[in-house]
């Protein structure tokens, strides 16, 4: 199958690899489409700390070694997904024995100790780490309540940096975010990454999630934020991509998009990888939070089984119109 379709990773050759965020269902799933189409991936949930070391000292890489061999086999890279996060980390990483919170020293101690035997355990197989996850507040504030803060303070976030560039000097570092196009926490980003570099912090890299949808961000924002952002003097990545078919908070239900949606889905795919292309001396990958409409957590978020259709292929594997519009631009210049 689609042999004759034209490859997006090569069309994109000359820009950035193009990934996609894959589980080891996935793999077999829609291994035709990422061999053909991928030259990078993300695990979607096995590299983060739960799936990692679910009770201490306990680490399960069965998944995340079958994704990484994968990549290996056909000459693809790995992003690693993500090591402080306010979720989907264990209880037990911050209480002890008596079910009390544990000190900072003893929490950063779990951080080196987690990410050591992590990164140890992958060497070179992964090139770079989303070393913290989603620190940001969401609405008034500065950075998001949760127990790193809390137990560590504001510094858990240079801290975590410090003990992963120590712990393998050669990956690459990310902060990744999400719904950081929209001006509040965009400003927010901007201090924490120039705070950071400040300080001489190693961090090499800004993940711009990017679970966005057919209505917002708008172009002009996203145009505006990659400009101030492409300004901070790290590479930029686009890490998880989806488009959906619903603005934020809409409840409503589509059984089959509508013509006009399908279009404007592709006419928004277009534009936003026109302005990737326009920054391809800063952004060096753009990974989809998928790979095909088959499989999508937007099938279960927000909206409990809820149709969706984010991707470049829909639920058959098939190219849409919105995989053709953005490799529009290779074809005209063959
Ligand atoms: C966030 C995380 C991802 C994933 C998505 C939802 O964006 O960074 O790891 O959990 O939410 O699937």
């Amino acid at each position: 199958m689609n042999k004759q379709v034209t490859s997006l990773y090569k069309a994109y050759e000359k820009y950035f690899p193009v990934g996609a965020a894959v589980n080891p269902l996935s793999v077999g799933k829609h291994n035709n489409l990422l061999l053909h189409h991928f030259n990078s991936l993300t695990a979607d949930n096995s590299m983060k700390f739960s799936h990692l070391q679910p009770v201490e000292d306990t680490y399960l890489f069965d998944a995340s070694d079958m994704i990484v061999a994968f990549a290996k086999k056909h000459d693809m890279k790995v992003r690693g997904h993500t090591f402080i996060w306010y979720k989907q980390t264990p209880d037990w990483v911050f209480i002890n024995k008596n079910k009390k919170p544990v000190t900072r020293k003893i929490l950063l101690e779990r951080i080196q100790k987690h990410i050591h035997t992590v990164m140890t355990h992958f060497k070179d197989d992964l090139y770079c780490w989303d070393v913290v996850n989603e620190a940001i507040a969401d609405d008034q504030g500065y950075l998001r309540p949760c127990k790193w803060l809390d137990i560590i303070g504001e510094d858990y976030v240079a801290k975590s940096f410090e003990i992963a560039h120590a712990e393998n000097p050669g990956s690459l570092l990310f902060y990744n975010d999400f719904d950081i196009i929209f001006p509040e926490k965009r400003n927010k980003v901007i201090r924490l990454i120039k705070d950071l570099k400040k300080r001489d912090i190693p961090v090499h890299g800004l993940g711009i999630q990017a679970h966005w949808n057919i209505y917002e961000p708008g172009i002009e924002e996203i145009k505006t934020a990659l400009g101030m952002y492409a300004n901070l003097g790290l590479q930029l990545q686009i890490t998880e991509l989806d488009v959906s078919y619903y603005k934020a908070g809409d409840t409503n239900k589509l059984e089959t998009p509508p013509p006009e949606l399908i279009e404007r889905q592709a006419e928004y795919y277009d534009s936003i990888f026109s302005l990737f292309r326009q920054y391809k001396d800063v952004i060096t990958g753009v990974t989809f939070w998928g790979v095909a409409d088959d499989m999508t957590w937007l099938k279960f978020y927000p909206v409990p089984l809820r149709n969706n259709w984010p991707f470049l292929f829909d639920a058959d594997h098939k190219p849409k119109d919105a995989f053709y519009k953005v490799i529009d631009f290779y074809l005209q210049n063959q």
